[in-house]
């Protein structure tokens, strides 16, 4: 099954750019943080308070697996580590929204959201360490905010 996969870093855009072309494609959207969220019955900031990081990875192979059984093509909002340890080529195409670190530490820091139990002193090393995983996966990469548009048009006249 051939699904629009997007991944990229907290911040990034991935569900703003999720919602966009759901409409533009008429395609539903799989946001793996929240099927998370509705299976716990929690939010992500307290899975990982109460349970750890490694239960919340084990959520998302749940997840993954999940994925491979739809029978539709969907719009898949990857969470930020999603993109990473899971096999995301073998769900579609990968799209990697590539922002700058410091206009995702702007965006993070002015958003009253702490539902980002990973947006903590240690952030830019943790940006650092997945950037060249997020690149080697892309089949598209989205640079700017102006090539998101562009993408999303040339798209749309295909
Ligand atoms: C994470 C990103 C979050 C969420 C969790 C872990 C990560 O999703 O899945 O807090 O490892 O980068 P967003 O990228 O939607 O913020």
């Amino acid at each position: 099954m051939t699904h629009i996969v997007l991944i990229g870093f907290m911040g990034s855009g991935k569900s703003t750019l999720a919602s966009t072309l759901s409409l533009t494609f008429t395609l539903p959207i799989f946001s793996t943080d929240a099927v998370i969220e509705n299976l716990n019955q929690m939010r992500i900031a307290k899975i990982f308070e109460i349970y750890g990081e490694c239960f919340f990875r084990s959520q998302e192979s749940k997840i993954f697996a999940q994925i491979q059984k739809l029978s539709k093509p969907h719009i898949i909002d990857c969470g930020g580590g999603f993109g990473i340890y899971q096999d995301v080529n073998s769900l579609g195409e990968v799209v990697f929204l590539d922002v700058e670190f410091d206009v995702i530490y702007s965006r993070l820091s002015i958003l009253k959201n702490h539902n980002r139990p990973l947006f903590d002193h240690n952030v830019k090393k943790l940006f650092y360490s997945r950037l060249e995983i997020y690149r080697a996966k892309a089949d598209v990469i989205l640079k700017t905010d102006q090539e998101v548009l562009e993408w999303i048009t040339s798209n749309q006249r295909a």
